[in-house]
């Protein structure tokens, strides 16, 4: 089943809450977490999420653009996120952070920048409940589609199955009604889209919407 993870960081900042519940339906709210020094945008950190987690029903995803997230990511657990993904360009330690998060009760995810490749990691996956390729470079919403991120999609799909691994597969970036076919078609099965979702005049149905393709795209070509 494919899921959808609206971005907040498309929403309005001053009513989260409000805007949480205008995507009522979807899988996950994925939340950008950004420092000005892993990207060169600064976002919100631990209360926020925290704040946001009392305020909806839906589980968080928080995608921790920062440095040290060795250091960091833990206390996203505490304040409520379901699944945490650090960055394998800034993490020490992978291994034993993807652990940590576990044993603290979160799903552990690993991103990659668009240069970072997946095959010097082909042996961590077994570590991680999720992988996520990027498809712009982080740091903002509402850039283009990086189409020449597809192959990595696809070649990340075939080590999992190669590995008989069940962890999901998430792209980020640039994916809407244009693109999110191409990026199931590759394998991809978690989809964040931030202004494509909350630029819809109904939020809400964008997901459906969105949730609709990328089921149709991977039932006709996989
Ligand atoms: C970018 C963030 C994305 C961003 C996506 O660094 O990680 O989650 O919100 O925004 P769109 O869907 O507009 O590209
Ligand atoms: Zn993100």
């Amino acid at each position: 089943m494919a899921q959808i993870n609206p971005s907040i960081l498309s929403a309005d900042f001053a009513n989260l809450a409000a805007e949480a519940e205008a995507v009522q339906g979807a899988d996950w709210l994925h939340v950008d977490v950004m420092d000005n020094h892993f990207v060169p945008n600064l976002t919100l950190g631990v209360p926020v999420v925290e704040s946001l987690h009392k305020a909806t029903r839906t589980p968080l995803d928080c995608h921790l653009m920062i440095e040290e997230p060795d250091r960091w990511a833990p206390a996203y657990v505490e304040a409520g996120a379901g699944s945490v993904t650090f960055h394998a360009e800034a993490a020490a330690a992978p291994v034993r952070l993807a652990r940590e998060l576990r044993t603290k009760g979160a799903r552990a995810s690993m991103a990659l920048k668009p240069a970072t490749p997946v095959e010097p990691y082909e042996d961590l996956l077994p570590e991680l409940d999720m992988l996520l390729v990027m498809t712009v470079e982080p740091g903002f919403g509402g850039q283009a589609f990086l189409d020449i991120m597809l192959p990595k999609i696809r070649r990340t799909r075939q080590l999992i199955e190669k590995h008989g691994l069940e962890m999901w597969l998430q792209v980020d970036g640039g994916v809407s009604a244009e693109t999110v076919e191409r990026c199931a078609e590759a394998g991809a099965d978690v989809f964040v889209a931030g202004s494509a979702v909350y630029s819809a005049e109904d939020p809400a149905e964008a997901v459906r919407v969105l949730r609709a393709q990328a089921e149709n795209a991977r039932h006709t070509c996989r």
